[in-house]
């Protein structure tokens, strides 16, 4: 018997690829017993970006979520994703804050620790890696699985060499982007297992429709574990289906003993919940689409790019933006596409596509890619790119990223307790992943965001998934009207920003929330100065002025949202 073991997303990856990981605790705790009694290998449960969305729309502390269900899940692990040096965030912390983060999450009742990095740079790894190790914790060590001119299965195998030196426990082949055909799968599970002889996971999304042939190539090939969601939550971006690929399986050397009427019973409960979810499914994260077989874009990511473009009034341009971004990635050495690098080619192609010319707008995360921050890119990034980002004198760096960070740690502790946010020791981490909006949630002055009702005609949805605008009309004559999300201060309350053109006027080339200002009214610029950071599309992009003189107006503040085209401040 080479039985099959499942590993069930639905609670972590499910609800991230098809409702923008908005799933509540309240809609978990319900069947928490039930998925417990499967005999699931573990539940992806944490991490990506459940900790991000917790503390930003549903005003939930995700060390709870984590401790409630722990409470409950007592036979089945618990598993989590981590980014390696960038946890759950969307940037390296030093050493200090990954440790006391992977030492908080076990204790707080996380059993497998599924480790990877973007760009499969195993010092970004060690770390995290040597520290959940350190915990007991199983740690899956983890490929992040693209396929470039540079990619191969002689790389993935010497990858998979340093993670079983860093004495992982099983490796994972992580397909976000559900790339992998059944031949290759096969081929690379064959090697694996030769050459490794770890247990081995495959970790597939079904966005290109191939998923469930390269399952079955991998339990030919002798794979361990699959990753699967219970329906509700499977197909299109997520993972093939729990109930398919266990019936599938029965009567195999494979079958993986699983109780298919008990997930029966158990996908029935998310039928309801997705129900409740419905205004905020995307349709078209629920389609096969396989322009993903080109454009290697992953589960998620295609319909953060169409609310990325909607965010910046520019969804007609959205074929563009997907012929821009395999160029974007072959420029920046062929990433893999995760978070974050992901988010660091789709919202560079974005900008490159909005701006009508290639990197005239770099964001900081894009240039520290390029600096080699985010660790060493599989193939080499561009020369004219990295001239022409980091200059003349600036030159990328090899050490690990990590080396040159300060600890942090007791500076944050500080800092929190200053800020009197900190009630228990995991509040220090929430607030040191996320610096921006962990003090309001921590303070208590968040609001969980409201649920978006589901459109009453289904059929009119699918061509207009766009929920807070509504056509209201008056007199024979249409309005649109768009709601603004609960937590936003209404539009009376802020100040008019000015847009058009005003002599002298700096504009914001982008949507997006006014992050810092660099001058204040009186003060005097030269043209180039830095004078505001805004953060749209989750980057930060620098404003520069465009003259010289004296700052005579200012119109935003910190934290404001801003369109694109609105006058941020008058220099003249
Ligand atoms: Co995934």
């Amino acid at each position: 018997m080479t039985q099959v073991k499942i590993t069930d997303t639905t609670l972590r990856d499910g609800h991230q690829s098809l409702i923008a990981t908005r799933m509540r605790t309240r809609d978990m705790l319900p069947i928490a017993q039930k998925l417990d009694s499967v005999g699931f290998f573990s539940l992806e449960v944490w991490g990506g970006a459940t900790f991000d969305t917790c503390i930003r729309f549903l005003n939930e502390d995700p060390w709870e979520r984590l401790t409630d269900l722990k409470q409950v899940i007592k036979d089945t692990p618990l598993q989590m994703l981590l980014r390696g040096q960038n946890l759950v965030g969307y940037r390296h912390y030093p050493d200090d804050v990954v440790i006391k983060f992977v030492e908080k999450a076990a204790e707080n009742g996380i059993d497998i620790f599924r480790i990877f990095d973007a760009v499969n740079d195993i010092r970004n790894m060690e770390v995290s890696i040597k520290a959940a190790k350190r915990t007991g914790a199983h740690v899956q060590g983890t490929i992040s699985y693209t396929t470039s001119p540079v990619h191969n299965t002689d790389g993935f195998i010497e990858f998979a060499r340093e993670l079983a030196s860093l004495e992982c426990d099983s490796i994972c082949i992580k397909d976000m982007a559900g790339l992998i055909t059944p031949h290759n799968a096969y081929i690379l599970i064959k090697a694996l297992k030769k050459e490794i002889g770890l247990p081995i996971n495959l970790h597939s999304h079904s966005t290109s429709g191939m998923a469930l042939m390269s399952y079955m190539a991998a339990c030919n090939a002798g794979v361990d574990i699959l990753d699967t969601a219970l329906s509700p939550f499977a197909g299109g971006t997520s993972q093939p289906p729990t109930e398919t690929v266990v019936a599938g399986l029965n009567n195999t050397q494979w079958n993986t003993g699983l109780d298919l009427p008990l997930l029966i019973e158990i996908k029935e409960y998310f039928e309801g919940v997705k129900d409740k979810y419905r205004g905020i499914l995307d349709p078209i994260s629920e389609k096969i689409d396989t322009r993903v077989l080109i454009y290697q874009i992953p589960g998620g990511m295609l319909s953060n790019l169409v609310s990325q473009l909607k965010e910046q009034n520019a969804l007609d341009r959205f074929e563009d933006v997907l012929d821009e971004m395999p160029k974007v990635r072959a420029d920046l050495g062929y990433p893999p596409l995760v978070t974050p690098t992901s988010q660091i080619v789709g919202t560079q192609a974005v900008l490159n596509v909005l701006m009508d010319e290639r990197y005239k707008v770099v964001p900081k995360e894009v240039k520290d890619y390029i600096k080699g921050m985010y660790g060493k890119s599989p193939g080499p990034v561009s020369e004219e790119l990295i001239e022409k980002v980091l200059g003349e004198e600036d030159k990328p760096i090899t050490c690990r990223p990590a080396d040159i960070l300060e600890p942090e740690l007791d500076s944050i502790t500080i800092q929190a307790k200053e800020l009197g946010i900190v009630k228990k020791e995991e509040d220090i981490l929430t607030y040191a992943l996320y610096p921006q909006i962990a003090p309001m949630f921590l303070n208590g002055e968040n609001r969980e965001e409201e649920l978006i009702p589901a459109p009453t005609d289904q059929t009119h949805a699918t061509h207009q998934p766009v929920y807070n605008k509504f056509k209201v009309v008056v007199d024979d004559e249409v309005f649109e009207v768009e709601v603004e999300p609960i937590g936003e201060m209404s539009i009376e309350e802020k100040r008019p920003v000015p847009s058009g053109s005003t002599e002298g006027g700096i504009k914001s080339s982008m949507q997006g929330m006014v992050l810092g200002l660099k001058v204040k009214k009186g003060n005097p610029v030269k043209e180039g100065d830095l004078v505001a950071i805004i953060e749209a599309m989750k980057m930060e992009n620098e404003i520069h002025s465009s003259y010289s003189g004296i700052v005579r107006d200012v119109f935003v503040s910190e934290g404001d949202t801003i369109s694109a085209g609105d006058i941020i401040m008058v220099v003249n």
